[in-house]
């Protein structure tokens, strides 16, 4: 008995001196968020009733707010806003923001009824929809995602055995069919829908355009491209090239972000240990040419480093991708992908990159398409978006 009582103490003294894992303070970082999104809704109703079809979209640099977008087929971000609301109802619980998460969700019903524009539907759909169906269960909300699924699989072309990405930019850049890493995202949204209920073929799209993408969006030291353009008659590669990235041969943060997270997320549908693996190679590569903070610039081979714009939305996508990769591995790799996510939020949880009084988004300096010119160095929602996932993430790992 007394040895027992002398075991227990020893190992209440042990836990006592155990460092604890949270190194944030989760809750402080998500009232935060909440007290933005508060400040945004009430920017949004301006007085007024609010336009459930108008999404916050980004604030330039100078400006103070939101530039919001109408949910046309063409804008890709639509699902974000929706996507923040039900992360920030399923911290607060608050039942008006789950009235407003449902609202703005809904407005984007009309995707279930028209035909695919481009392979943005998971974005717009499964942050809205599937956050919404998660968190509510509505039956309304499953069939939505399961006719968006089976919209996005009608630009999967199984000569290539990917799905064509930019069905408008075929012919003025005559890329007969092109896929951008961006588009693995849209992945989970097959994935899900062949799971529950949906048709299983979606499931077998979503393995051949992540393994065809992982052969053909790599470059052999698992760098990346933005957009790989196919031959349609073939199928075979005809050349790796950038959108949004510096130059052909450079690696776009955002890119290879959307790949960390992308492939963490194959694992995690099919168990397949090649996409752990993959990972694996792809994020130590992101990892090594960090800069100190852990938010990289907006791409790695930027001109003007060490003074170029960063990407906040590339560090946010990778921090809430490494929690959960980390979970995958055991000792020292788990403990490093952890550790490198948590700092991360760290630096993007700071005054430097966290908003704060200035503006109602949650973050500064993220870059959208520096070649283009445009939403460099702005907040923009995507950012917001992973970053409060991240954190949902990091609260319940811990
Ligand atoms: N999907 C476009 C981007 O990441 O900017």
């Amino acid at each position: 008995m007394k040895k027992i009582v002398l075991g227990l103490v020893f190992l209440g003294l042990y836990a006592c001196s155990q460092p604890t894992r949270e190194t944030i303070n989760a809750d402080e970082a998500l009232d935060y968020c909440a007290a933005q999104v508060d400040r945004t809704l009430h920017e949004l109703s301006n007085g007024g009733s609010i336009d459930y079809t108008m999404m916050p979209r980004n604030i330039m640099d100078s400006l103070t707010v939101w530039h919001t977008r109408k949910t046309t087929k063409e804008e890709w971000t639509s699902g974000f806003w929706p996507g923040v609301l039900w992360y920030d109802y399923e911290y607060t619980k608050d039942q008006k923001i789950k009235g407003e998460a449902e609202k703005f969700t809904e407005s984007l019903e009309y995707f279930a009824h028209i035909p695919a524009y481009d392979h943005d539907l998971g974005f717009l759909i499964f942050c809205s929809y599937g956050n919404g169906y998660r968190l509510t269960g509505k039956p309304e909300y499953k069939n939505v995602i399961l006719a968006v699924a089976d919209s996005l699989a009608t630009l999967y072309n199984p000569v290539v055995g990917t799905i064509l990405s930019w069905p408008r930019e075929v012919e003025p850049r005559n890329w007969p069919h092109n896929t951008i890493m961006d588009n693995l995202i849209n992945l989970e949204m097959l994935f899900w829908a062949a799971k529950n209920g949906g048709n299983k073929r979606l499931y077998d799209i979503a393995v051949s355009h992540a393994d065809k993408s992982m052969k053909s969006l790599f470059r052999p030291d698992y760098t990346s491209y933005h957009v790989a353009v196919f031959d349609t008659i073939t199928g075979n590669l005809i050349k790796g090239v950038t959108h949004q990235g510096y130059a052909d041969n450079t690696m776009w943060a955002r890119g290879q972000a959307w790949g960390i997270y992308g492939y963490t997320m194959c694992y995690r549908e099919t168990g397949d240990p090649k996409y752990l693996d993959f990972v694996e190679k792809i994020t130590d590569v992101y990892l090594k040419g960090l800069p100190e903070d852990y938010v990289p610039y907006w791409d790695f081979s930027a001109p003007g480093i060490p003074d170029a714009p960063r990407d906040a939305s590339a560090a946010a996508i990778v921090a809430s991708a490494l929690l959960e990769t980390s979970t995958y591995f055991e000792g020292k790799k788990s403990e490093e992908y952890w550790n490198a996510a948590v700092k991360m939020l760290e630096s993007l949880s700071s005054p430097v990159y966290q908003c704060r009084e200035s503006k109602p988004a949650f973050l500064l300096h993220s870059t959208g398409h520096w070649p283009g010119g445009s939403e460099i160095d702005a907040s923009i929602i995507y950012a917001d978006y992973y970053y409060i996932e991240a954190l949902m993430r990091y609260k319940k790992l811990l």
